[in-house]
């Protein structure tokens, strides 16, 4: 009785009934969470729904095409991309401290959110707002009802005054592996289906030291190879999650072909958890390391040294910033 079938038809019946012939709103992040929550809701109210999708430049190589071609082709969401790369690269420009970097990030797409929410609610009215809540997170935070599958209260915490929107919360029964049948029954990409978790800041706090267009591009150039190895060997779904490093303002030296190199490190930090509390690194196959290794080396230009994490959380945090 519970199969994902279910769930999706319970939920778009309860969606349709809250809902009516009003507005409703979703930000899209490139998760697994927000893109089954927008697509439920899409499901059942269709053309009522508008996604907002804030391209900072901070996501994986191919992650914002996700977003703006394959899940919009999958469902047919109606989607306002915001372009606010340069942005982001202007307000992170000369930025070295973790902390710092996050703040800037968080405002920044606060910022561009409300704008986005600000011009659709001007245009056609919002009068709810979508959010990806699981239910862990319902639990953790102490407000958890049981099986009410639409919350119902004003007041979004942190919104300004002129938009206040009813949340809707279409994944609060739900845990991770049904919200991920979810979306597989509802024919989104294997690919978002299936993302690891990745931190809201993004690869900003993957580059250690600056964030700049050309670190990015470095890094994504990296991080795709070691995510295309991973699900080659058919281990992306072992490993909770596989941060890929940039060690910007380090330089060593090396040697490729006849000449010399000197060029920066990328730090590979495969970890196994449950839930992100503590974490052990990954010990992924040697011949595995070996063809990441190779291939970063060999790929991207600029990066001619590639080492393993191998601390656990504690004392280590996942990422390392
Ligand atoms: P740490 O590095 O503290 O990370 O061991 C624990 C988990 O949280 C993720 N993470 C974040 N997720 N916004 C997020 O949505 C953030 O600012 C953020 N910082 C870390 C991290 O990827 C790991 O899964």
């Amino acid at each position: 009785d519970w199969t994902a079938a279910n769930i999706v038809e319970d939920s778009v019946a309860a969606i349709r009934e809250q809902v009516g012939d009003k507005h409703v709103l979703c930000g899209l992040s490139g998760g697994v969470d927000s893109a089954v929550a927008a697509a439920l809701v899409h499901r059942a109210v269709g053309d009522q729904l508008t996604c907002v999708f804030v391209d900072h430049g901070l996501l994986r190589k191919g992650e914002a095409e996700q977003v703006e071609k394959d899940f919009v082709a999958a469902t047919g969401v109606r989607l306002i991309v915001k372009e606010v790369a340069d942005q982001f690269l202007g307000h992170l420009a000369g930025v070295t401290d973790p902390e710092t970097k996050r703040k800037i990030i968080g405002r920044e797409f606060i910022r561009t959110f409300e704008d986005a929410a600000r011009e659709v609610a001007e245009h056609e009215g919002v009068d709810f707002l979508v959010q990806g809540t699981l239910y862990p997170d319902v639990v953790e935070s102490g407000v958890g009802e049981g099986a009410a599958n639409i919350k119902s209260h004003h007041n979004v915490g942190g919104l300004p005054d002129d938009l206040q929107f009813t949340l809707i919360e279409p994944l609060r029964t739900l845990f991770k592996d049904e919200v991920r049948a979810v979306g597989e029954e509802l024919g989104l990409p294997a690919a978002m289906v299936w993302r690891q978790p990745f931190p809201g800041p993004g690869l900003g706090i993957r580059i250690i030291g600056e964030v700049t267009r050309e670190r990015l591009d470095l890094l994504r150039e990296a991080d795709a190879i070691a995510r295309e190895e991973l699900t080659r060997a058919g281990l992306d779904r072992d490993v909770w999650q596989f941060p890929v490093v940039l060690l910007a303002d380090v330089r060593s030296v090396g040697v490729q072909g006849d000449g010399r190199t000197y060029g920066h490190p990328v730090v590979l930090r495969p970890v196994s958890s449950e839930d992100a509390m503590t974490a052990d690194w990954s010990r992924l196959p040697y011949e595995l390391l070996e063809r990441i290794s190779t291939r970063i080396t060999n790929e991207v230009r600029d990066i001619n040294r590639v080492v393993l994490d191998v601390t656990s959380k504690p004392p280590g945090t996942i990422e390392w910033e």
